[in-house]
């Protein structure tokens, strides 16, 4: 579906056109006046990919489809194969289609691939691009995992035909992935962090990179508009604990809520899938971004800011 006309050369085609962050990167290019289109093609169906990018001629895919789960990721564990085959197959799959027809492909990929652990410990060094996942506890996390080229110590290279066949994606020299952790909105759509953390019963209390869509999604397009390519983290610098997050929402934009904390041993009696609580390294990503003159704000300002966008607007 065509959304905008456009000034410039290039041609966006937004992927997983019905999604919470593709709606929000449709609404930035129409806004920033770009020629932006949307789809809904599934990545894993190569005929109908080739035909899409062939009737559409994107110079840009931006690849916001993936298998999240509803209500959240604990879904992926008991839907394997579904999970594989949109996460793993369609997004290698789509990944290729671009390449074979020279379009730079933007995927928008987690973070939530890490754990803190001794050499990434909570206020020490972030985990760094090149750092091998050490994060396994879901499912969702293993699949987004295993499409970038990074192993669990421990596990064999050839472990696994299929995984190991996957370890590839950012060996396509046309793809740039932005690894995203918690995203969160102006606004308290559900899929909102802060949405999802105000609503639970209990919180964890735990410092965590997280990424503000207003900072980073016009970055995104920056990156994506001069065709960089490789694996980026791609959140606010610094991290945040929970009771932080919702301090400044209570100050700013709620004084009536409050919440209860437990601890993680309690956590993991209520979920199925383990949660990813990491810092990310953003040295690489603000150092490009420079070039670039885009400034991201560390975590609290942003949030900070954030909040104020949503009190401004008239959210209670
Ligand atoms: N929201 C988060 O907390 C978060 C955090 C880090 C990274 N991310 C990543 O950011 C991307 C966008 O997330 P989101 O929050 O916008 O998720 P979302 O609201 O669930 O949107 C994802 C969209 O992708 C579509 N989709 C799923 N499998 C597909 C396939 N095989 N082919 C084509 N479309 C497919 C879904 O359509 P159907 O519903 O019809 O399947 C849905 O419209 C995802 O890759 C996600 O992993 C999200």
């Amino acid at each position: 579906m065509a959304t905008s006309k456009g000034d410039g050369a290039n041609r966006f085609l937004v992927w997983g056109g019905d999604g919470w962050v593709a709606g929000h990167l449709k609404k930035l290019l129409q806004d920033q006046g770009k020629a932006v289109y949307t789809t809904t093609i599934r990545m894993e169906n190569r005929e109908a990919v080739l035909a899409e990018l062939a009737r559409v001629r994107p110079t840009h895919v931006l690849n916001a489809a993936g298998c999240t789960g509803r209500p959240n990721v604990d879904w992926c564990e008991d839907n394997k194969e579904a999970t594989m085959r949109s996460n793993v197959i369609g997004t290698l799959n789509l990944a290729d289609c671009c390449h074979l027809n020279g379009i730079h492909c933007t995927v928008f990929a987690t973070g939530c691939i890490y754990q803190y652990d001794e050499a990434h410990p909570w206020g020490g060094p972030g985990f760094l691009e090149t750092d091998p996942a050490n994060f396994d506890g879901s499912f969702y996390s293993m699949t987004k995992a295993h499409v970038e080229e990074v192993r669990y110590p421990g596990l064999p290279p050839c472990v696994n035909p299929v995984l190991t066949c996957l370890q590839i994606i950012k060996h396509y020299t046309n793809c740039l992935v932005l690894r995203l952790r918690m995203p969160v909105s102006d606004d308290l759509h559900p899929r909102n962090f802060v949405t999802k953390i105000a609503k639970y019963d209990h919180v964890v209390d735990i410092p965590n990179s997280n990424t503000i869509l207003s900072d980073l999604l016009p970055a995104s397009i920056l990156l994506a508009e001069h065709r960089d390519v490789g694996v980026y983290n791609f959140t606010n610098p610094g991290a945040i604990s929970h009771n932080e997050v919702l301090t400044l929402f209570r100050d700013i934009v709620r004084p009536s809520f409050t919440w209860k904390n437990f601890s993680l041993e309690e956590q993991a009696k209520v979920i199925k899938a383990g949660r990813s609580n990491c810092e990310l390294d953003t040295t690489k990503l603000i150092s490009k971004l420079k070039e670039y003159k885009y400034e991201i704000p560390e975590i609290h300002d942003a949030y900070r800011k954030c909040f104020e966008r949503m009190k401004a607007a008239g959210v209670e």
